[in-house]
C-alpha cells in the first residue's frame, strides 16, 4: 500500500520475525501448491504487507508469493479477498481469451487453501494468502527514467482497462471514505478547533494553505455525483513499485491489490503522478528539492493515455492534471491533520515528521499550481497526438 505507513502497521520485532519464519512452512503447507517447497525468502520492501517468495522444486515448477494480510488496516478480509479474487479472474480471463494482444501483461492469481478459500486464518491470529509469483519480474522504488514512467503508465492503464467492463459498484467498499474530501476536511476542522495537541498555533500558515483551496477540492466527487465521471475499478495505490518489470524494462504486471475497490480512475492517475514525478520525497525536508517532473509526467502520461484513451470521457481527461493537484491536496492535508492531532494514524520518525510531510506536499501542490498550463497542455497534445 502507499508510502505514508500507518501508526497501527507494526512491523515484527527481530524475536518475532525469527518465530514467523519457522511457521512459514506451515504456512506454506495450507495451500494448494504446485512443487516441492525449496525455501522461503523475505520479498520487496512493501509497507504494508509482510511478503515471501516461495521458491519450489523443479526449477520450472511456479513459485509463490506468501503475504501476511495487515489486518488491522484491511479489517474485513473476507471482502478483501473476494475483491481481488473477482479482478484477477476477471483479468485473467480475458488475458487468456486474447494472447498475445496486451504484451505479455500479466496479472497474479490468488492460490486456493486446502479448505478451499483463498485465505488461511491461523491459530495466532493472523490472515494469509498467497499469489502466483510473476516469474523474471522486479519492482522499482525510484522512477529512474522517462521509459520506465511510460512504462509505469502502460500498467496501470491496462490495468483499468482490462477490468473496464466490470460492474465496478458490485465490489466491495474495502476503505469506505478513502478519498472523501468533505469527509477529510470535516475531520480536520473538527482537530482544528479542538487543538488536542495544541500545535494549531505553529501550523497557523498551513491550515491556511488548506482552506484557501478546499472549495476546488470537492470537484472530483461532484462530477461523479452529476454523473459526468463513472465509477470504476479502481486500483487505489498507483505507487511505482507496485509495477512489475521483465529484465527488458517492460513492465508486465501491478500487484498490491489489497486496495482494488470502486473509485473514479482520475484518483489512480493523481497519486500516480503525486508519488512518481515529484522531485523530492514525499517527506523531503528541503522544500526546494521539490518540483514536478514534467518530462516524467508527459512519459508516464502517454504511456497511460496509450492504454486509456478507449475507456476515458471527455471529463475525465480534462481533470486528468487536477487529480495530481487533487490527491497532492488530500494526502498533504491526511499529513496535516494527523500532525494537529497528536500523530496517531501516520508512523512517524522524529518530532514534527507529519508536518514535514505535509509541507512537502503543499509544496508540490504549488509547483503543480505554477505549472499547470503546461501540464494541460502536454494532455491536451497527447490526447490530439501533436507530441
Ligand atoms: N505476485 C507477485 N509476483 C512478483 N512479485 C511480487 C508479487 N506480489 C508482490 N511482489 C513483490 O513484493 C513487493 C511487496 O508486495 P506488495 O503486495 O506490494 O505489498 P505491500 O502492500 O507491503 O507494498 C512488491 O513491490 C513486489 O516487488
Ligand atoms: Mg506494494
Amino acid at each position: 500500500m502507499c508510502p505514508i505507513v500507518p501508526i497501527v502497521v507494526k512491523k515484527n520485532s527481530k524475536q518475532k520475525a525469527h518465530t514467523q519464519m519457522n511457521n512459514l512452512d506451515n504456512i506454506v503447507s495450507q495451500f494448494n501448491t504446485e512443487g516441492w517447497v525449496q525455501r522461503i525468502e523475505p520479498l520487496g520492501s512493501g509497507h504494508i504487507n509482510d511478503s515471501y517468495l516461495v521458491i519450489t522444486h523443479p526449477d520450472t515448477a511456479q513459485d509463490y508469493v506468501l503475504q501476511r494480510i495487515n489486518h488491522h488496516i484491511f479489517t474485513n478480509v473476507p471482502e478483501l479477498i473476494s475483491n481481488i479474487l473477482r479482478v484477477t479472474n476477471h483479468i485473467n480471463a480475458k488475458l487468456q481469451h486474447q494472447p498475445g494482444d496486451f504484451n505479455g501483461f500479466e496479472i497474479t492469481r490468488l492460490i486456493r487453501t486446502n479448505e478451499g478459500t483463498y485465505y488461511f486464518h491461523s491459530q495466532d491470529g493472523n490472515y494469509w494468502r498467497m499469489y502466483t509469483h510473476i516469474r523474471n519480474s522486479q519492482s522499482y522504488d525510484i522512477v529512474g527514467t522517462k521509459n520506465m514512467a511510460f512504462e509505469g503508465g502502460k500498467a496501470f492503464g491496462l490495468f483499468q482497462h482490462l477490468a473496464s467492463d466490470m460492474d465496478a459498484s458490485s465490489l466491495y467498499e474495502i476503505l469506505p471514505g478513502f478519498h472523501n474530501i468533505a469527509i477529510r476536511l470535516a475531520t480536520f476542522r473538527s482537530i482544528v478547533s479542538e487543538d488536542p495537541a495544541g500545535r494549531v498555533k505553529q501550523a497557523r500558515e498551513e491550515i491556511a494553505f488548506i482552506e484557501a483551496r478546499c472549495a476546488e477540492m470537492h470537484t472530483i466527487v461532484q462530477l461523479g455525483e452529476q454523473g459526468l465521471i463513472p465509477l470504476h475499478v479502481t486500483h487505489n495505490d498507483t505507487k511505482f513499485n507496485n509495477i512489475l518489470f521483465n529484465p527488458g524494462m517492460k513492465a508486465i504486471s501491478v500487484v498490491d491489490l489489497d486496495t482494488v475497490m470502486p473509485g473514479y480512475v482520475l484518483f489512480d492517475f493523481g497519486d500516480a503522478i503525486r508519488t512518481g514525478a515529484s522531485t523530492g520525497k514525499e517527506d523531503e525536508a528541503d522544500l526546494s528539492r521539490i518540483n514536478i517532473d514534467l518530462a516524467l509526467f508527459k512519459a508516464y502520461s502517454r504511456g497511460y493515455l496509450a492504454m486509456a484513451h478507449n475507456f476515458l470521457n471527455d471529463t475525465e481527461t480534462r481533470h486528468l492534471v487536477f487529480s495530481a493537484k487533487f490527491m497532492t491536496y488530500i494526502i498533504g492535508l491526511r499529513f496535516l491533520t494527523d500532525h494537529l492531532n497528536g500523530d496517531h494514524y501516520f508512523k512517524t520518525y522524529f518530532p514534527g515528521h507529519n508536518l514535514q510531510r505535509a509541507r512537502a506536499q503543499f509544496r508540490l501542490l504549488q509547483c503543480m499550481e505554477h505549472h499547470y498550463a503546461e501540464m494541460q497542455e502536454i494532455i491536451h497534445a497527447i490526447t490530439y497526438q501533436k507530441h
